[in-house]
């Protein structure tokens, strides 16, 4: 990372599989980072605290609220967002995530819901790669605890995730040598 006299820092990190630069001043957050340098604003700052969860993004591939991280923490380092979550190709390129919140109805305002796909994304592979069945409401409630919405009540969000859950297992499933889809 190269900082120039006046302190402002060339920041070098992968975005979504892209190799990214840009010259951010120092003490800026990874989420104003994505949003105003790399032009990515699906993660959302809605508290700039850690408290709210609306900016969840993956960092070497676990969950973070990129408010709480430094951009020059990201240095070297691969980030992706809810933007890199979607194959090209539109709708149809959905992520089952993206897929599930929209045919449950999980969307109200929008605002909480790039950083909960990201989470919700996260917790569904998890929970295929290790051959796990079982997702009860207690155990998506508890994963998600850190991802506040003050629109829908959770239910619907908790029907993404299960549905979401069934078709990441049923993918993982079929990609097993010697398995079939459910
Ligand atoms: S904006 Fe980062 S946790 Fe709320
Ligand atoms: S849909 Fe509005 S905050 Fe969750």
């Amino acid at each position: 990372m190269r900082q120039s006299t006046d302190g402002v820092i060339v920041l070098r990190v992968s975005v979504n599989g892209e190799s990214r630069s840009a010259e951010v001043s120092p003490g800026v957050s990874l989420l104003t980072a994505l949003r105003e340098q790399f032009g990515l604003p699906g993660a959302k700052n809605a508290c700039e605290q850690g408290e709210c969860g609306s900016c969840t993004v993956y960092l070497d591939g676990d969950p973070v609220c990129s408010c709480l991280v430094a951009a020059a923490q990201a240095e070297g380092r691969q980030v992706r967002t809810v933007e890199g979550l979607a194959g090209a190709g539109g709708p149809a390129a959905q992520d089952a995530v993206q897929r599930a919140f929209l045919a449950c109805g999980a969307v109200q305002c929008g605002f909480c819901t790039p950083g909960l796909v990201v989470a919700v994304h996260d917790l569904v592979h998890r929970t295929a790669e290790n051959h796990s069945e079982d997702l009860d409401d207690a155990t998506i409630r508890e994963a998600l605890a850190g991802n506040l919405c003050r629109c829908t009540g959770y239910e619907k969000i908790i029907e993404a995730v299960r549905q979401a859950a069934a078709d990441v297992r049923s993918e993982h499933r079929s990609q097993r040598p010697g398995q079939v889809a459910a």
